[in-house]
């Protein structure tokens, strides 16, 4: 009998029963101990080329870009980070930052840590919609959001009102990204998306091969925002492993940057919708693995529910088309 409690009792340990919340100042998201094992196969280092968003991408925050996230609501045709006159929407590497003039590389996060500190107004709603954020990262990816204790390189949450935006990766030093309240803290979607950003994604859409996916509809593009539907050059771009993924929270809604309501972007298959900010998709969850050479990547992923038809022929093919679990290409 004894033996029995001795066996729970290690099932418990060895487990990982109970989650090991970090040191630090109240932000943290607790990590449970099993999520230590997946730690980085490599350095996780690199740079990151954003040579097609040119000097787009370097500026300064706008009080414009505020005005109209400020009027988004969960109604609205288009995402929140779509609505900002920064480059495709929601990047922009602010100009004292960018040393030397513009930069065509920025970095990755040394073995996947990112430090952070949230310096915004946020009510403890939105807080904790940034925490389930970080949380999700931390369920599905070896990258780890540790608090700021003085790293030179590190994130700092802010809330102005200057729309949703962020850098791509890592630009050195305090790097801003700023989450307007309450228009780009409504759904956990936009936080994941700046936050991916920052971890050194770009948008799904400017894959060089989206023309085979998506049509873009220049008609019903608002006139000066054509290049916020640039491509990637291919030659300058990792797929870290995954074809095009309609569901990724790193895609443009239909309507992004209309300027009569219509759509400017539809799938070439019909069914899928775009743009959804409930959750990383898989194909997110595998990108973030892939480039930062994380050795297992968590399951249960919010992205692809309810978009995804997992059984019956339709499932099949949707297997077949977009990937279940193997790497494509
Ligand atoms: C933007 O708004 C802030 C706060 O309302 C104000 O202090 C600042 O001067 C504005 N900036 C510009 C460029 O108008
Ligand atoms: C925000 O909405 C108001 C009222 O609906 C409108 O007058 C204003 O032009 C809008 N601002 C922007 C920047 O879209
Ligand atoms: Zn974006």
């Amino acid at each position: 009998m004894s033996t029995t409690y001795v066996a729970l009792f290690l099932f418990f340990l060895l487990s990982g029963y109970s989650a090991l919340p970090l040191e630090g100042d109240g932000e943290d998201v607790d990590i449970a101990p099993d999520d230590l094992d997946n730690s980085i196969d490599g350095d996780g280092d690199g740079t990151i080329d954003i040579s097609h968003l040119g000097a787009n991408a370097y500026g300064t925050p706008t009080n414009e870009s505020g005005h109209s996230v400020a009027n988004w609501t969960e109604s609205s045709l288009m995402n929140p980070e779509e609505m900002g006159e920064y480059a495709e929407g929601d990047i922009l590497i602010p100009k004292p930052r960018g040393r030397n003039g513009i930069s065509h590389e920025t970095l990755r996060w040394p073995g996947g840590i990112i430090p952070y500190v949230i310096e915004g107004h946020f009510n403890q709603q939105q807080r904790d919609m940034i925490r389930m954020a970080i949380a999700d990262y931390h369920r599905l990816t070896c990258l780890r959001f540790v608090p700021y204790k003085g790293q030179q390189d590190y994130i700092t949450i802010q809330s102005r009102n200057t729309g949703c935006w962020s850098s791509v990766g890592r630009i050195g030093g305090r790097q801003e990204v700023n989450l307007q309240s309450p228009g780009c803290v409504t759904k956990k979607g936009t936080v994941l998306h700046e936050l991916l950003h920052a971890i050194g994604f770009m948008h799904e859409q400017s894959r060089p091969e989206r023309d085979d996916f998506v049509n873009i509809i220049y008609n019903n593009i608002r006139p000066g925002t054509e290049n916020n539907f640039r491509k990637e050059d291919k030659k300058n771009t990792n797929d870290f492993g995954v074809s095009y993924d309609y569901n990724s929270v790193m895609h443009y809604s239909e309507y992004a940057f209309s300027r009569n309501s219509q759509k400017t972007i539809e799938p070439k298959v019909s069914g899928y919708k775009l743009g959804q900010r409930e959750g990383l998709s898989r194909g997110d969850v595998r990108k973030v693995n892939n480039m930062y050479k994380c050795k297992k990547e968590g399951t249960d992923i919010e992205g692809d529910k309810k978009r995804e038809p997992s059984t019956g022929w339709l499932g099949g093919i949707w297997q077949s088309l977009f990937g279940g679990n193997k790497d494509s290409e």
